[in-house]
């Protein structure tokens, strides 16, 4: 792939945990690249190493071996405040839990990134509301996350993940608390997003509807692709 084009690249990526006792391998010699304006669905097992490697990607994690460089930067070079600052700049993600701010409102929980960002105050807000209406949330903007269901968590935190049209947006499970008719309308957001903006999409699924949408899949298998 022409490097100019890649978005995403792990590089003989490896990941093991060391708890007290133990030493856990969870990901081994991962290497692939990921272009601008690509869908990729990272597929596997429950426990194959989906989300850890998801969070590598992101440079929420680090790897134990190799390196991942995101818009051809080098992640093992950067700071935690570096990573972030990188993060802010071209990613979203939504979380397989949600992570929504329990002591911020729908609307505010949405507007965060954009105000880290440094957009406008009011535009956060406008950009806010566009989105929470793509997912169909626009009558909940006062609510706070504990009064919502997992469905609606999980709309708010891809409307989160969406408001700074993000050049690369990582989705762990974004169907998985949906009903179906809900989990089209996301599939379609996400591939507006993908179309409209050139994002590059890497979702976690489990949904073959989802899956089967994107333009590649990545399978992993107790932690090695396959
Ligand atoms: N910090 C950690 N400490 C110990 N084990 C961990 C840690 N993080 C991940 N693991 C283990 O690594 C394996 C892979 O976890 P991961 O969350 O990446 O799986 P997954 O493919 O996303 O699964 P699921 O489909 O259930 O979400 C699991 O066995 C998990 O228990
Ligand atoms: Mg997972």
């Amino acid at each position: 792939m022409d490097g100019s084009l890649t978005r995403i690249s792990a590089k003989k990526l490896g990941k093991t945990v060391f708890t007290n006792n133990d030493v856990l391998p969870i990901l081994h010699d991962i290497s692939f690249e990921i272009g601008a304006g690509e869908s990729v669905a990272v597929i596997g097992s429950s426990g194959s190493g989906k989300s850890t490697l998801l969070s590598l990607l992101a440079g929420l994690d680090t790897p134990t071996l190799g390196e991942v460089c995101m818009m051809g930067q080098s992640l093992n070079t950067l700071s935690e405040d570096g990573r972030a600052k990188l993060r802010s700049q071209y990613t979203g993600f939504v979380f397989q839990s949600f992570q929504l701010l329990p002591h911020l409102n729908v609307l505010e929980n949405v507007m965060l990134p954009a105000e880290i960002s440094g957009l406008d105050l009011q535009d956060c807000r406008i950009q806010s509301q566009y989105w929470l209406d793509k997912v169909g949330l626009s009558h909940r903007l006062e609510h706070f996350p504990n009064t919502l269901s997992g469905g609606e968590q999980q709309r708010v935190a891809l409307a989160r993940a969406f408001i700074n049209k993000p050049a690369i947006l990582f989705a762990d499970e974004p169907t998985g608390s949906l009903d179906e008719a809900s989990g089209t309308r996301v599939i379609e957001l996400l591939f507006e997003l993908n179309q409209e903006c050139n994002s590059t999409l890497v979702l976690v699924t489990h949904d073959q509807a989802l899956a089967a949408h994107c333009a590649r899949r990545l399978h992993l298998h107790a932690g090695r692709l396959v």
